[in-house]
């Protein structure tokens, strides 16, 4: 809850206590480059014993309440018929008010069901942006991604509330365009993750709803960052400020045909599904669930992380547990904006998307801006982010690179995790960083896997920058660590 100091401050109170804790490590500058080193210049290849503070991402690793940790205990194993999966069942019937639900192990599971029972060759899919995952299975599949998100959803500083929202004109020129017979399905990903979290507007899904139901053309909601959009649709969005969360909730599980989520990040726990309330859909699907997940009644999840997504879906509703991420995201974003550091506006929800096109403007974008600028962070101060840039894009069918739209360094926020003084530790040396950033050099891959190289692409400094990096940080902090 953001409170107000004496001194007119806005804080992000902390509306809860932290009653198990993880004990971290801060190493030393130069071991921070040596691990830099030996993770191939990845932050996804850093070992997390040498990571001060994970800021790679939310997915899975949300702190969860006491309450899902007792459900936990309470679970019922078994291959078929758990009581846990009816439990689970309930709870997501009740939230949704939808009729059917496909357990799966995690989001991007729910993509490949979706994405093989629903894409044909040649076909595309229109959304509003796409998530790496979502991509790379509906090409696996021989189909196209035809994004149009708003104008401003990829201008940088905006102060348009809802950025993730879709193109409506664009929308209905595509369908002209294309035919419906040639669309595979809409989707809309709430919580716009590689925008910068941006989220899309209870008005703005019903209208592109509409337009494609009128087309005939399927509807399929990416949930995953529900809880940051829910939070927006409320604090932003005027017909929602004295509508519940449930309500809110309950409109969109019945606006969309498929919805479907991580519960690594909706939820608070490790696992997925996808929910409908049409049983011809359903059936369409649910024989790919037992192939690729595990029997109907788990779907790849433990009985435990099922149980701890009933009550952390359940706790979704409440404001409390949902604002924290964006108030945090919103006082890191004030922090780096009052040291001038180019950051996306309005702050988001999951985390604080620092842009390396112009912090590494130095830099040629074929150098990867927002992998370094990652990397660079790493050695400033031990915290890692997740590079939301050309690193994440796969080349073109002919070998060239396709340069991102946008070059971020995403700060995730997993939810009540981290400290304010953490938060304010991330700024200064985020700030220190900007005012050496002519030090930062370029990147350039030494292995490149062909699909999703960002994950396990291994890359080189250009130079010895790195090295000159931590010189200079030692010269300014000393002995501090
Ligand atoms: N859709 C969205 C919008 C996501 O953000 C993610 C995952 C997925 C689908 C896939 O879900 O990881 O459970 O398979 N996002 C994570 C992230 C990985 O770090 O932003 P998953």
């Amino acid at each position: 809850m953001p409170v107000k100091f004496r001194s007119g401050e806005s804080i992000p109170l902390e509306m809860h206590k932290a009653r198990m804790v993880q004990s971290l490590n801060l190493l030393p500058v130069e071991e921070r480059v040596k691990a830099s080193q030996e993770a191939g210049n990845n932050t996804f290849l850093l070992k997390n014993r040498d990571v001060f503070l994970d800021m790679l991402t939310d997915s899975g690793v949300n702190a969860m309440s006491q309450a899902q940790y007792a459900a936990m205990m309470n679970a019922d194993d078994s291959y078929a018929g758990s009581e846990t999966f009816y439990r689970l069942e309930n709870a997501i019937k009740e939230i949704f008010g939808t009729a059917f639900f496909l357990p799966a192990h995690q989001g991007r599971a729910c993509e490949n069901i979706i994405c093989q029972t629903f894409v044909k060759p040649g076909q595309t899919v229109i959304m509003n942006y796409h998530f790496t995952t979502t991509k790379a299975h509906i090409i696996r599949n021989g189909g196209k991604v035809s994004e149009i998100v708003s104008k401003e959803g990829l201008e940088v500083i905006s102060g348009l509330p809802f950025k993730g929202n879709l193109d409506i004109e664009r929308l209905r020129r595509e369908i002209e365009t294309i035919g419906s017979a040639n669309i595979a399905f809409l989707r809309i990903e709430a919580g716009t993750n590689l925008i910068g979290g941006q989220p899309v507007s209870m008005a703005n899904m019903r209208e592109a709803v509409k337009i494609a139901k009128d087309a005939g053309i399927l509807t399929i909601f990416d949930a995953s960052l529900l809880s940051d959009n829910l939070y927006f649709i409320k604090m932003r969005e005027k017909e929602f400020l004295n509508k519940s969360l449930k309500e809110i909730t309950l409109e969109l599980g019945k606006l969309f045909d498929i919805s479907y989520f991580s519960a690594r990040k909706l939820g608070c726990a490790r696992g997925g599904g996808i929910i409908t309330n049409r049983e011809d859909l359903y059936n369409e699907m649910i024989g790919l669930v037992p192939l690729y997940e595990g029997f109907l009644t788990y779907g790849g999840m433990s009985v435990r992380e099922m149980e701890a997504l009933a009550v952390g879906l359940r706790e979704s509703l409440d404001f409390h547990v949902i604002e924290q991420t964006p108030i945090f995201v919103e006082a890191l974003t004030k922090e780096l904006l009052a040291a001038n550091i180019p950051v996306i506006t309005p702050a988001g929800g999951l985390g604080c998307h620092v842009n390396a096109m112009s912090f590494c403007e130095h830099l040629p974008q074929g150098q990867y801006r927002a992998g370094a600028l990652a990397i660079a962070a790493f050695i400033a101060g031990g915290f890692r982010g997740m590079e939301r840039g050309s690193i994440s894009e796969e080349r073109n069918a002919d070998g060239s690179e396709r340069f991102a739209e946008m070059e971020l360094l995403r700060l995730a926020l997993p939810k009540r995790v981290f400290t304010l003084s953490q938060i304010k530790y991330v700024a200064d040396r985020l700030t220190w960083l900007y005012e050496n950033r002519n030090l930062i050099g370029g990147l350039r891959f030494t292995f490149e896997p062909k699909i999703l190289r960002f994950f396990f692409g291994r890359l080189e400094p250009v130079s010895d920058w790195p090295q000159k990096l931590s010189e200079k940080f030692r010269k300014d902090f000393g002995d501090s660590l």
